[in-house]
């Protein structure tokens, strides 16, 4: 019915991931499994919503209309089990844009804002741009899965901390945060007075099985410090669309959101990733369901090869999304040497685990939002370098 298994000539149409392999990587040559979009179609409503909208011809000045809140509300109820409002929803023409929008509405200059490490690069880089001070709090692995290190955590938060990044599931870790966690955070951050931006944008990635828990619905009290963002961009495949939504319980925290979000202009969004959201979440549920089913297929056909092919590289399956964090420390090379090897030999496009943290070194990231057939060209190149 959707063929994930179609591959689709994405160079030439200013793609990220193909058409920017030279300034990246420093060569054409390489086949990318970096930046975290996928290589498929997006679902026919979406496609078939931008063709209308296309026909029509009229290209102005749209803002969010009521008709895709409700379709946003509907869909984080009936996926999530959140109940949300239409007057705490606001826009941001993408959850990057929303951070340095966050950390100027919740904090001033030189105050601490803490994440948890390795994640997403921008976490890091938007916090000093910003001008305030970084902090990390590092996760660790045990018995095969990530953990939040507790008493690092408080220790943090204790010591001054105003806003807390959530990566909620967690990239690149993979880890769909349990009812049980975010409540412990979230409690800690009531308790010493931190607010929260809980970017939930691989939210509704949930694989084999495990389950997407929102921070925002773990209780009213942390709801009440939170602001979450969430987009239909990663779900969908719709990220070039520049469009996500900003939620908030909390009429103070919505409130300072929207006034940075309106000094800057930033508030009516683009007209496609209006009419593609609404799309999305009212037919892109049966598409979806099929998704989660080919990405697992994806995770497990990468998770067996490492195990007999290559085991010197190994990797914890993520519980969530398209990302794989592989671990190359035991291949017995340095980081520089593992990124040579990757470029040079295996002509593959990884992402740099540096750029996640300290704890990145000797990791690289892994994008299997492909075809089947090109994750398997990506590891047949892996191995050989390795
Ligand atoms: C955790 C996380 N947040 C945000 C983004 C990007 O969000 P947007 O495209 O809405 O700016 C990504 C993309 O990879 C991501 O992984």
């Amino acid at each position: 019915m959707y063929n994930f298994d179609k591959i689709i000539d994405r160079q030439g149409t200013s793609c990220v991931k193909y058409d920017l392999r030279k300034e990246v990587f420093g060569t054409e040559d390489l086949l990318p499994m970096w930046v975290a979009d996928m290589d498929f179609q997006s679902p026919p409503a979406v496609t078939e919503a931008a063709r209308r909208l296309s026909e029509h011809g009229v290209f102005g000045y749209t803002f969010r209309s009521e008709s895709s809140k409700e379709a946003f509300i509907s869909w984080v109820a009936k996926m999530h089990n959140w109940d949300v409002k239409i007057e705490w929803i606001t826009s941001s023409p993408g959850i990057v844009a929303a951070l340095p929008i966050a950390i100027r509405a919740f904090t001033e200059k030189g105050d601490k804002v803490l994440i948890q490490t390795p994640v997403y690069p921008p976490f890091h880089s938007i916090v000093k741009e910003q001008k305030r001070e970084l902090l990390c709090s590092p996760l660790y692995q045990k018995d095969g899965q990530y953990y939040v290190d507790w008493d690092d955590f408080e220790a943090k938060l204790k010591s001054g901390v105003k806003l807390f990044i959530l990566c909620n599931s967690h990239n690149p870790l993979g880890r769909a945060w349990s009812r049980e966690e975010l409540k412990q955070m979230g409690d800690l951050c009531c308790k010493y007075g931190v607010k929260i931006f809980s970017d939930e944008i691989h939210s509704d990635l949930a694989l084999f099985g495990n389950k997407h828990t929102v921070l925002a619905s773990v209780s009213e009290e942390i709801a009440q410090i939170t602001i979450t963002g969430m987009a239909p961009s990663k779900t969908f495949n719709i990220a070039g669309m520049l469009n996500s939504v900003i939620v908030s319980s909390s009429r103070e925290l919505l409130g300072a959101f929207n006034k940075e979000l309106t000094s800057l202009h930033l508030d009516l969004g683009n007209i496609f990733g209006h009419i593609t959201m609404e799309a999305a979440y009212k037919g892109g549920e049966d598409w979806l369901s099929h998704l989660i089913k080919y990405l697992e297929g994806n995770v497990n056909y990468v998770y067996d090869f490492l195990n007999k092919e290559l085991p010197a590289v190994k990797m914890v399956k993520p519980q969530s999304s398209f990302l794989l964090w592989l671990d190359f420390r035991a291949t017995g090379y340095t980081h520089d040497e593992v990124s040579e090897r990757l470029i040079k030999v295996a002509k593959l496009g990884l992402n740099d685990g540096a750029q996640f943290g300290t704890e990145g070194i000797g990791f690289r990231r892994m994008n299997i939002g492909a075809p089947l057939s090109v994750v398997r060209e990506g590891m047949e190149r892996l191995k050989s370098a390795f």
